[in-house]
């Protein structure tokens, strides 16, 4: 492994190598500060300043401890000594290994001539004698740490450079092995738009094109939806709102993720949709579900049968819908729906695609029998499995999914949204189901689904405020 691939994360993450060698630089170019316990740091805090050598037990005895405490819950824990201690390297690989947590040795193998220099040019240099002992140990640890049974072990050997140039070098490499990830598309779902919606949504808009996401999508909601904000916090009727963002001058494709069958007629939905495709120019797309929220049927006065009902609903809509969006006025008869005649002016000016969104069996087989594709939603196993599921039933459904990350610009930002979004749920478990990271690890996350069959990601991002916001979130696009 080189110095540049990215760690197992959360993990127990151990630095080796003599003093001067880099090991707190190279620590603080890649994790925040919480997250990396170095000795010399705990010397300053028991003791009378880093290099207080008296304190040294007493700032190893709590070492310890916060790597226990965070061990306990799953954190991240970069351990910055000088790791050439092989009862102590052994001990924290077996609190990595009591805790589930993957073991990463960061092995620091730069020229004695450089550690030497960069030694002296230090306000409080080690001496030479003390040095020369810890390079020779560094040298023996370097062959150790291989057969100590690590989980990964990591060299960092390449001559020094400023941590902002290995972050760009590392972005120039992986944007060009990611070019051809899925299309993104941003799905916007929180509504803070002050006291001029129209102009935050197409401040929003706006923002999402010059990023580069393929489209946007609006949820399909007559009450915001708990998982998402408050009841009363406001949650525009989609089409009239995609109405607005088509008459901008953008390239964005423009539908729901996912409206209900169980809101309009489906004759009103296949009207509605291809006026969207008609005056946006054919950048229209329907998102079609079955519909789950009770609470918002009933205080809209519309029914809400059940599953299956609403299944069969789903299927003939979709029916019907095909059949007012296909060429000519003659009557249809479909399997589970028949019109008299299927005039709709403006027809589409484009081959709409039509996305089913749900997990279920029935709702894959009704996608492949009937749409385009299938949005999936769900941890990346789950998705990989309804994957295969779809292309069994029909090898080229295209498959969407929806993914509600929590992103940053980079690790400090992720971990304050973490913090502040987790609820009573524990920060490593909230983190791990939210695919809590950088956008730039969202891209190779993307990447990967991208290999496993996703065509297109729907990305909710639910800490936007601004347009800003919508621009920070373009390396993740690509
Ligand atoms: P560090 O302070 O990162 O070394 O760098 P270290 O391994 O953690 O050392 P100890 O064990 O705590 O004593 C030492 C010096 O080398 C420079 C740093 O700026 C610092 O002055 N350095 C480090 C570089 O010039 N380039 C690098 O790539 C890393
Ligand atoms: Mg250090």
């Amino acid at each position: 492994m080189t110095a540049s691939e990215p760690l197992p994360d959360p993990a127990v993450v151990v630095l080796v190598g003599a003093s001067g060698a880099g090991k707190s630089t190279w620590a603080a170019a890649r994790y925040r500060t919480q997250e990396i316990v170095s000795s010399d740091e705990l010397r300053g805090v028991v003791g009378s300043g880093r290099h207080d050598l008296d304190a040294s037990v007493d700032a190893f005895r709590l070492l310890d401890d916060i790597v226990a405490a965070r061990l306990r819950r799953r954190l991240t824990c970069v351990i910055d000594t000088l790791g050439l201690d092989p009862d102590r390297r052994r001990g924290y690989l077996a609190a990595a290994r009591a805790a589930g947590l993957p073991a990463a040795a960061v092995v620091f193998d730069v020229p004695a001539a450089a550690v030497r220099q960069r030694n002296a040019e230090r306000d409080r240099p080690v001496p030479a004698p003390a040095l020369a002992t810890q390079l020779s140990r560094a040298a023996d640890a370097r062959a150790q740490v291989e057969i100590e049974g690590w989980d990964v072990v990591v060299r960092v050997e390449v001559e020094p450079v400023e941590p902002a140039r290995v972050e760009s070098t590392a972005l120039a490499e992986e944007s060009s092995a990611l070019r051809d990830g899925p299309e993104v598309f941003l799905q916007v779902s929180r509504f803070p738009w002050g006291a001029d919606p129209g102009e935050w949504l197409t401040s929003i808009a706006r923002a999402a094109d010059e990023a580069g996401f393929a489209g946007l999508a609006l949820m399909d909601h007559l009450i915001q939806i708990p998982q998402v904000d408050r009841a009363w916090s406001p949650i525009p009727e989609p089409f009239v709102t995609l109405g607005l963002l088509a008459g901008l001058d953008t390239r964005l494709r423009l539908g729901p993720l996912v409206s209900p069958v169980t809101f309009r007629a489906p004759g009103i939905i296949a009207k509605t949709v291809a006026t969207l495709d008609a005056i946006s120019g054919g950048r229209a797309f329907l998102g079609l579900g079955a519909g789950w929220w009770e609470r918002e049927h009933a205080a809209f006065g519309l029914p809400f049968p059940p599953p299956a009902d609403r299944l069969d609903r789903l299927e003939s809509s979709l029916e019907m819908i095909r059949a007012l969006w296909s060429p000519g006025t003659k009557a249809f008869v479909g399997a589970h729906a028949s019109l008299p005649e299927t005039t709709c002016y403006p027809r589409p000016v484009s081959d709409i695609p039509i996305i089913v969104g749900g997990n279920g069996v029935r709702s894959l087989r009704i996608a492949a029998r009937l749409a385009d594709g299938v949005n999936l939603r769900g941890a990346d196993e789950t998705v990989g499995r309804l994957i295969d599921l779809a292309h069994g039933l029909r090898p080229e459904l295209a498959v969407s999914v929806l993914d509600l990350p929590v992103v940053g610009r980079d690790r400090e930002e992720v971990w304050q949204r973490v913090e502040r979004l987790r609820g009573r749920t524990a920060a490593a478990t909230f983190a791990a189901s939210h695919h809590a990271g950088t956008y730039v690890e969202q891209r190779a996350r993307y990447r990967a689904l991208a290999e496993r069959g996703v065509t297109s990601v729907f990305v909710a991002l639910g800490h936007i405020e601004s347009a800003q916001d919508v621009l920070d979130a373009a390396p993740m696009l690509g």
